[in-house]
């Protein structure tokens, strides 16, 4: 018996070494971590369970049979973050630089299959060349497996992936379906085609990094929502992430023990606004303000910072903040803000996360650039987010809520269901100075008189009231209560029942 036990021991040892002592000396000095490391630094200590370790590939061709690593370049099973149930799986660069056979798809394969059922959030931690160039058609088949899957799961479970190393080929298709992305500034990057393929069809030379790394990533393409500097933090980023999400669409928000009283008032958000409306303030203070302990989790902070998105906590629940930064662009919507915003609201109603939109908007960018980029169908999108969207959903117009983006960012008549104004919010068509050259053109050669009409379309329009008389604000409050109403208003609506008709699925213009 002692024999059969020290058997499992030795084989055990053998597949957590992967590729083997010399490549994993390499992947440490490159600054990475290994599979197994990344997975129980990860997870809570000690409650990883692992799948599949004795699997091995089937392949024969180009002396692969004399070839077979146990494990097969994927380390797969589940755990716990903070208790709650995480599957994973984290490709093996030591073990055929993580490239994926036919049977490394099956190990992916089972852990989606069981994040599904037992509806948990699945992590992928990629860090790997593509295809096994062996396998060929085998691997193919294999991505395409592992695609499937992932837009089963999508809207069900979260999906979540971060890239350690490389992500090249067919691994960059499935973070692409998942709900996040998350890389690791110089030791990650990804790209469907390398640079080598780049300098053949195109002639450009570029370096992996200047084609697919962090910084390609977060700040121009918007494929990665964050970047962190090491394996550590960032594995320890994606933790703190988790524990803002649900386990999937059918399981209730996570509850945190909240320290910070609701009904404190913060006298300083009285002064928040400036008194000229040209002048910019950092509208994240505000969502600190509100939220518990001023813990937020930023989505794509490097991203269209016109506007900000991501979740934070009041009374413990988790909410997802979408705002208008007036410290950028005066918080103007763009194509990037809109696409930006649409996917996170999106997200947050797939998961049944409360929406809470700060708004201070001059209305949507004009000019060429963004016409012929397609501003119409990207600020669509935004509208389309946030009228489909069944979750409770409280708006707080800080400053300007002028024209189209008035009725885009989570209004009254996009059945918002809690719609509050500060009294220094001015919601109109446009700003006074627009209005005026427009509608007294003939009398744009007289000062005084321009600037009686501006005067006199200021006190009609730019204030609140005129909204609050229609009921298209359900109250003017006071800044510093805004914790406190967005509490009580969260809690007043955890109960809300709303459902869209019945549909295949809808046709939001992509
Ligand atoms: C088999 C692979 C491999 C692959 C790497 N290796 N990629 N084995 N199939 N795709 C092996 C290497 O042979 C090597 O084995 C080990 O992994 C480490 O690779 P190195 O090249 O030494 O490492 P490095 O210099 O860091 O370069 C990493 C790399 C490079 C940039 C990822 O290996 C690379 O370019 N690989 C090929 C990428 C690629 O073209 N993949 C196919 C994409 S096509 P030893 O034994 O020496 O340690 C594709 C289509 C699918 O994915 C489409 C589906 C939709």
């Amino acid at each position: 018996m002692k024999e059969i036990l020290e058997e499992l021991e030795r084989r055990r040892g053998i597949a957590r070494l992967g590729g083997g002592e010399a490549r994993i000396a390499a992947q440490h000095k490159r600054g990475k971590l290994t599979a197994r490391e990344r997975i129980d630094l990860f997870l809570d200590e000690g409650s990883f369970e692992e799948f599949d370790m004795f699997v091995e590939h089937r392949s024969t061709d180009f002396g692969m049979d004399k070839s077979r690593i146990a494990g097969d370049g994927v380390v797969t099973g589940w755990g716990t973050v903070n208790g709650r149930t995480v599957f994973v799986f984290a490709k093996d660069f030591t073990v055929f630089g993580g490239s994926l056979s036919e049977a490394h798809a099956e190990k992916i394969m089972k852990v989606q299959d069981m994040a599904l059922k037992n509806r948990a959030p699945i992590v992928g931690i990629y860090d790997a060349g593509g295809a096994r160039i062996q396998e060929g058609v085998a691997a193919l088949g294999g991505y395409a497996e592992v695609f499937q899957r992932n837009v089963l799961a999508s809207g069900v479970i979260p999906q979540i992936s971060v890239i350690m190393g490389p992500c090249a080929g067919g691994d960059v298709y499935s973070p692409a379906m998942t709900d996040f992305i998350f890389m690791v500034r110089d030791t990650s990057y990804m790209f469907v085609t390398g640079p080598d393929v780049v300098k053949t069809v195109t002639n450009e030379t570029v370096t992996a990094e200047e084609l697919g790394g962090a910084v390609v990533h977060t700040v121009r393409s918007s494929i990665a929502d964050g970047a962190f500097e090491n394996d550590v933090e960032t594995l320890l980023q994606v933790r703190r992430l988790i524990d803002f999400l649900p386990l999937s669409n059918t399981a209730p928000l996570p509850e945190i023990e909240c320290y910070q009283s609701v009904t404190d008032i913060d006298a300083s958000l009285d002064t928040l606004v400036p008194a000229s409306s040209n002048k910019p303030y950092d509208i994240k203070e505000l969502i600190r303000k509100v939220s518990d302990e001023g813990d937020f989790f930023e989505i794509q902070a490097s991203f269209a910072k016109n506007i900000v998105c991501g979740f934070g906590r009041v009374e413990g629940s988790t909410v997802g903040f979408v705002a208008n930064q007036p410290m950028v662009l005066a918080g103007v919507l763009d194509s990037d803000a809109s696409r930006k915003a649409a996917r996170f609201v999106r997200f947050c109603d797939c998961f049944n996360i409360p929406i809470v939109t700060f708004v201070d908007v001059p209305g949507f960018l004009p000019g060429t650039a963004q016409e012929y980029g397609g501003l119409i169908k990207h600020g669509a999108k935004l509208l389309f987010a946030y009228a489909e969207a069944t979750v409770p959903k409280l708006t707080v117009i800080t400053r300007k809520a002028f024209g189209g983006a008035y009725d885009v960012m989570a209004s009254k008549h996009l059945r918002g269901d809690l719609n509050y104004a500060w009294p220094t919010a001015q919601i109109a068509v446009m700003g006074a100075k627009g209005a005026v050259e427009i509608i007294f053109r003939k009398d744009t050669a007289d000062p005084e008189k321009i600037a009686a009409h501006t005067k006199m379309y200021e006190d009609r329009f730019l204030s609140p009231f005129v909204a609050a008389e229609r009921g298209y604000v359900d109250e003017v409050i006071m800044p510093h209560s805004t914790r406190r109403r967005l509490a009580r208003g969260l809690k007043m609506l955890r109960n809300k029942d709303l459902a869209n008709p019945w549909k295949k699925h809808d046709n939001i213009p992509l």
